[in-house]
């Protein structure tokens, strides 16, 4: 009866504190909230605009080209905190928009945080979290919120594999029976994809492009393997020589070729944990496949490209760029059932 009114008053939150995006989910309401992770500041100060809502859309318009006076922050990389102070201003700001908080009541707060977060980088997003406005603040592991978001069966007895292809991480996981028999996570994603292509330009066509104008190539013309049609786009960027704007044409090729070795890496992992697993579960994959989520789910081709190399099928979760929130949001909304997959802030110390 308490916890019901407590959640009339003050629903719980599950959030997915992303490199590129944050998701915020209300209990028992679903998302409410999915915004880029960036904060624009006033330059040389640690204030953020508009009285702390120059958060989220309004902010990453602004990155890579900010007006005199404004500089765009982006306060998680590798999906943990680099920026304590920003991430925690972000946070207030999204705790506000996401939900109704009333009588001074702070909400409880689940957090997705990725496997490779060292204890202290953990102990990071609990803080910033709690001081952001959290009451009791619990990290859930993101492959675990995947899988469990992107529809994957994790507590039958058959076993199945999720990849979450984020903006800074790669989270990888086999589950059997509500556990996780074997994972990986890198400190590898679209970010990486965004650096291979720009190093690619540089080295290839002497032209310098901005992270914005990279990013854009990866999703335009970007492709894990070869396209019926391949596409084209012209670009502007830097003639690295002259350093003075020059445009050039760059093909999916051209974008295929820079994404070989990002690629490459995450085949490798994928594969590793596949050999972790003894044959009964390896059998399992085989029928059941691979789940992608995450923003890296969309690159054309990643599943046919993925299954060739792996020898399993593949293919994109239920609305990828929000299974971890909806993972997230799924203990949530049944805490009593999953509390035991959640690590305390006092655990987190
Ligand atoms: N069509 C597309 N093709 C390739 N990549 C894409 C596409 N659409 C989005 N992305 C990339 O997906 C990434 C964002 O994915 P997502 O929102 O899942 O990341 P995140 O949850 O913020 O990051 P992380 O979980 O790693 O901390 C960005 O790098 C973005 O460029
Ligand atoms: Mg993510």
């Amino acid at each position: 009866m308490i916890q019901w009114v407590r959640q009339q008053f003050c629903p719980d939150l599950a959030v997915d504190l992303g490199t590129a995006n944050t998701r915020v989910a209300v209990a028992g309401e679903g998302i409410a909230l999915d915004e880029p992770t960036v904060v624009a500041l006033r330059h040389g100060t640690r204030q953020v605009l508009g009285r702390g809502t120059a958060v989220g859309r309004l902010a990453k318009q602004m990155l890579g080209r900010t007006p005199e006076g404004v500089t765009a922050v982006r306060p998680i990389r590798s999906g943990v905190v680099t920026d304590f102070e920003v991430c925690e201003a972000m946070l207030r700001y999204f705790f506000t928009k996401a939900s109704r908080q009333s009588f001074g009541l702070r909400p409880r707060v689940i957090l997705a945080v990725p496997g490779t977060a060292t204890p202290v980088e953990r102990r990071a997003v609990f803080n910033s979290a709690e001081r952001a406005g959290a009451g009791e603040v619990f990290l859930l592991d993101k492959a675990f919120a995947a899988g469990l978001g992107g529809g994957l069966p994790v507590a039958e007895p058959i076993a199945s594999m999720v990849c979450d292809l984020g903006g800074g991480t790669t989270e990888i996981a086999v589950f059997s029976l509500g556990e996780i028999v074997a994972s990986k996570s890198l400190r590898l994603g679209g970010d990486d994809f965004d650096d291979a292509i720009a190093d690619y330009l540089r080295r290839t066509y002497t032209l310098t492009v901005g992270p914005q104008t990279a990013e854009r190539l990866k999703q335009e013309l970007g492709s894990a393997s070869p396209l019926e049609e391949e596409l084209t786009d012209e670009v502007g960027g830097l003639d690295g020589v002259s350093n003075v704007p020059r445009k050039a044409v760059i093909t999916s090729e051209d974008v295929r070729e820079a994404l070989h070795g990002p690629l490459e890496r995450i085949v490798s992992a994928l594969r590793s944990v596949i050999e972790k697993c003894p044959p009964e579960i390896v059998s399992d994959l085989a029928d059941q496949g691979l789940i992608l989520t995450g923003g890296g789910a969309l690159l054309r081709r990643i599943d046919g490209y993925l299954a060739d190399q792996l020898g399993i099928p593949v293919r994109a979760g239920r609305n990828p760029l929000h299974a971890v929130a909806t993972g997230a949001s799924v203990c949530v909304d049944h805490f009593a059932d999953w509390k035991g997959c959640l690590e305390s802030g006092e655990r987190a110390a």
